[in-house]
């Protein structure tokens, strides 16, 4: 069995490193819906909104710095063209949306595809013994599922509901 330089089997840590390379792309499009909500939002709401939402933008991008270091720390290459991320990408794409209850809408899907994705992770790591990956994803989970539940308030919690 070859290690690489963590320790770790190579060829798990290779699986890995793309698993996170389609969460890196994924992150990017949650962060790209984040940044439209922000600028296009409009309302009663929206200095809260807008603020809002840059303080989960902010959030994403320390996520995807996150994933992409973890992802070279694997002894992988982060993806990071446009090109790459919209090939891998299902997260929705959420376009010209300027209605608060869309906006919180928008994060909630997107949350739950991240959420889904990284729950994957969260067992390839663990199988692998891949403490760093697996506690990466645990905290990201944890707060992204406080995410959702608090954007569920924001609205009535109608959305958990419909779902
Ligand atoms: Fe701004």
């Amino acid at each position: 069995m070859k290690l690489n330089s963590i320790g770790l089997e190579t060829d798990k840590s290779k699986v890995i490193s793309k698993d996170l390379n389609v969460l890196l792309a994924n992150f990017q499009r949650y962060y790209q819906n984040l940044r439209g909500i922000h600028w296009n939002i409009k309302g009663k709401r929206f200095f809260d909104l807008h603020l809002k939402f840059e303080e989960l933008y902010t959030d994403a991008n320390t996520k995807v710095d996150m994933v992409a270091e973890r992802i070279l720390t694997l002894g992988g290459v982060p993806t990071h063209t446009f090109e790459d991320y919209i090939s891998v990408a299902s997260v929705p794409v959420g376009k010209n949306i300027t209605k608060d209850d869309d906006a919180i809408r928008l994060i909630v899907d997107s949350l739950k595809e991240l959420l889904t994705i990284e729950r994957g992770i969260l067992k390839a790591s663990d199988e692998a013994d891949d403490e760093g990956t697996n506690s990466m994803m645990s905290d990201f989970i944890t707060e992204q599922e406080k995410t959702v539940s608090d954007d569920e308030s924001l609205v009535g919690r109608r959305y958990l509901r419909n779902m």
